[in-house]
Formats: structure tokens, sequence, C-alpha cells
């Protein structure tokens, strides 16, 4: 296509999902919810938590909301921004979504920020976490969690227990450079060194060079970050080069020590502290029965995923419910800001101001228990709000 064209066929597409964003509210048509998820590639352990929820959700909930029947689509984007934004538009234009929800990782919210806003769709992120998504459109909300938010426990708490010297070792996109500027400034502000910083590439990443790099470097320990899904495969490179007897503490994001995979990762997970706002082994009665139906549903544990879309149904389910059905994007979005409940994480609001979410964030070490491997929590910040935002 030349770019006259190229450009023509945008203000085409831009101008039906205008339209199209001001057409939603018929109340008696079914109210429908487009997930956008990676359901191939390798971000799909994501999509299949996200879904798995989703199908727990319904189950338990129903799919009638204040009279109006609920239809939930889920289309794979496999993690490519390109995709997701096609899918978006067509979601909004000829299905005629209510709201747009998913979001697997960074690049994919971001590539969807704009029609959020052009069509007046509200957007939940229940998965992508880099801190400045939920600036990049009016219409975003996010249920999951943010870098920042996830980091400076963890950094606070090695700074406080004899660690002094870090080498930080992040995926090289978004999230990855928000947990490393963030572990930075609050580690070194609590009078900790950073000796090094590594990144990794997003795609395919082979670990191997980059921890010869920090065996190298001989740091107390490796602050880690890795998006779900690869925290497998690097516990076994750490493990098969020595590391975990090297010394050389490992400390992490909960990303890395992910209920989705923990228990293959064996005993190089051991004793792993990291600090994450979701752990399958949250106390609460809530969690418990949230973990056992899922559990009855699935042939897996529930991770922090899999509660970033159920927490985002509810959110949706509370909104539709806030209308009497009527639904609406400006309706709903006004609805969504200020919404307090409890999640199987413990209790989490939607700042009314920056629609992010504010939560509990605990620091947690890996531990077996009855045969299996747990992120066990010892100690807790409360209400933590997006430190990204602070600026
Ligand atoms: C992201 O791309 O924003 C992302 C993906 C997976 C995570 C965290 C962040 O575990």
């Amino acid at each position: 296509m030349d770019r006259r064209l190229a450009l023509r066929s945008t203000l085409v597409t831009l101008a039906a999902v205008a339209l199209a964003g001001s057409g939603h509210a018929q109340s008696n048509a079914p109210f429908k919810i487009g997930f956008i998820l990676p359901m191939t590639g390798q971000s799909a352990s994501t999509g299949k938590q996200i879904e798995a929820a989703i199908k727990l959700w319904q189950a338990q909930n129903g799919t009638t909301v204040a009279g109006r029947k609920v239809e939930v689509i889920v289309k794979d984007d496999g993690a490519v921004p390109d995709v997701t934004k096609r899918i978006a538009q067509e979601m909004v234009v000829n299905d005629k979504v209510d709201v747009l929800a998913g979001f697997g990782i960074t690049p994919c919210a971001f590539a969807t920020a704009p029609i959020a806003t052009q069509s007046k769709t509200p957007m939940i992120v229940t998965a992508a976490a880099t801190s400045a998504i939920t600036e990049r459109s009016p219409y975003i909300v996010r249920t999951s969690f943010t870098l920042p938010q996830a980091t400076v426990p963890i950094a606070d708490w090695a700074a406080k227990h004899g660690i002094r010297k870090v080498v930080t070792f992040v995926a090289d996109y978004g999230p990855g450079v928000d947990a490393e500027k963030f572990f930075k400034s609050e580690f070194q502000l609590n009078g900790g060194q950073i000796t090094g910083e590594i990144r990794t590439p997003l795609k395919s990443p082979d670990f191997a060079p980059f921890l010869q790099k920090v065996a190298d470097l001989k740091p107390d320990a490796v602050f880690v970050f890795l998006p779900s899904g690869q925290g497998a495969a690097f516990m076994k490179q750490f493990g098969e080069r020595g590391l975990d007897k090297s010394g050389i503490k490992l400390i992490a994001t909960g990303d890395v020590t992910d209920d989705d995979q923990l228990n293959d990762m064996g005993d190089v997970a051991l004793g792993v502290v990291n600090s994450h706002h979701y752990s399958a082994a949250h106390p609460s009665a809530m969690n418990k029965k949230f973990v056992a139906d899922f559990q009855a549903m699935n042939k897996f544990r529930p991770n922090f995923m899999a509660v970033g879309g159920w927490d985002g149904m509810h959110l949706i389910y509370n909104a539709i419910a806030a209308t009497k059905g009527a639904g609406g994007g400006d309706a709903l979005l006004a609805a969504m800001k200020g919404q307090l409940f409890e999640s199987p994480r413990g209790q989490i609001l939607i700042d009314a101001q920056t629609r992010d979410i504010v939560q509990d964030v605990y620091i947690r070490k890996v531990e077996r228990q009855n045969g299996q491997l747990w992120n066990v929590e010892f100690d807790v910040r409360k209400a933590v709000k997006d430190p990204g935002k602070a600026k």
C-alpha cells in the first residue's frame, strides 16, 4: 500500500472506531466483553490462566448481571502488538464490544490504548504491568499490578537484610526497565550498591552468557525480573551453572517464582525471597476457596495472571450492575473508579485518580510444604500505590 492509501485506510478505521464507540448501550443486546490474550507463543501461559479464571468467574457468578446477558469473547493475539490492535478494532467496530480486556504484555496494551480513547471503550488491563500503561488512555483501568509496586518492597527488604551489593537482571522492555530503575533507587536510598545492570532480550532469551557475567561480578545478590513464562527456564540455567551454590543470593519479583511453573522448578528455587501481590498460598478463606475451585476445573494452580483476570471480571460485573445493565463507556468507567473489594490476593482498590490498582505487596520465600513448592508470605507492605505515579 502506498503511504496515502495507508493513511486513508487508517483514517477510515479511526472514524469507524469513533462511531462504533457512541453506539453501545442497547440494553436488550448482550453486554460484550472482548478479551485479547496471548493463547499461543511464549506468553501462552498468561492466556491460559486468564481464560480459566474467566470461566470460573462465570461458572460461579452467572452470565446475567442486572438483567443483561454477559457474553465474553476471547481472541488470541500471540502477544504481537499489531495483531492486538487489529483485533481491538474489529471487536469495537464489528462485535460492538462494551469493554476491552486482557493484554498479556506491555507493548500489546500500548498498541491498543488509542482505540480505547477514540471509541470511549473501557480497557481493563488484567496482565501487563509497566507503570505508564494507565497514562496512555483515560479509558484504561488496571487489575494486575505495576512493576514499581512489586519491586520497591524487595529492594527495601534486601537492603535491611545484610545485602550490600546487587546486580540487577531484567527483561529488556517496559516492565524490566521499571523494575531495574525502582530497585536501584530504593536500594541505593537504603545504603545499597548496584554493581552491574544486565538486560536480557524479551524474545527467546538464552540466559547463559548473562549468568556468566553475574558469576564474574560476584555480588551479594542478583535481583531478577522476567515476565511470567520465563521463570522455569531461568531457574534451570541458574542451577546448571552452579550459581545456586556460589553464595550469590537470588532475589526477585514473584513473576520469576511464578505459581504457574513453581512446582517444576525443583530445589534450585527453595529459599528464594521475592515480593509480589499474589501467592496461591495466601492464607485467606477467600483464596483457599478460589485455589480449590480453580484446581477442580483445571490441571494447574492459579497464578497472579489468573487473579488479575478474575478481579477484572469482578470489576466489570460491578460496573454493569452500577449502571443497572445500561452500560455505556463513560458510565462504566465512572463506576469502576474507586471500586474497593476483596480479592483472592487481599483487599484491592481502583484509585479514582490514576485508575491503577492499590494493593498489599507481600514478601515471600519459596518453601516446600506437603511435597509442593509454594511462595510462603512472611511480611507485607499494606495498600501500596504505584510508586511510578509519584513523579
Ligand atoms: C508486561 O509485559 O507488562 C508483563 C508481562 C508479564 C509479567 C509482568 C509484566 O509477569
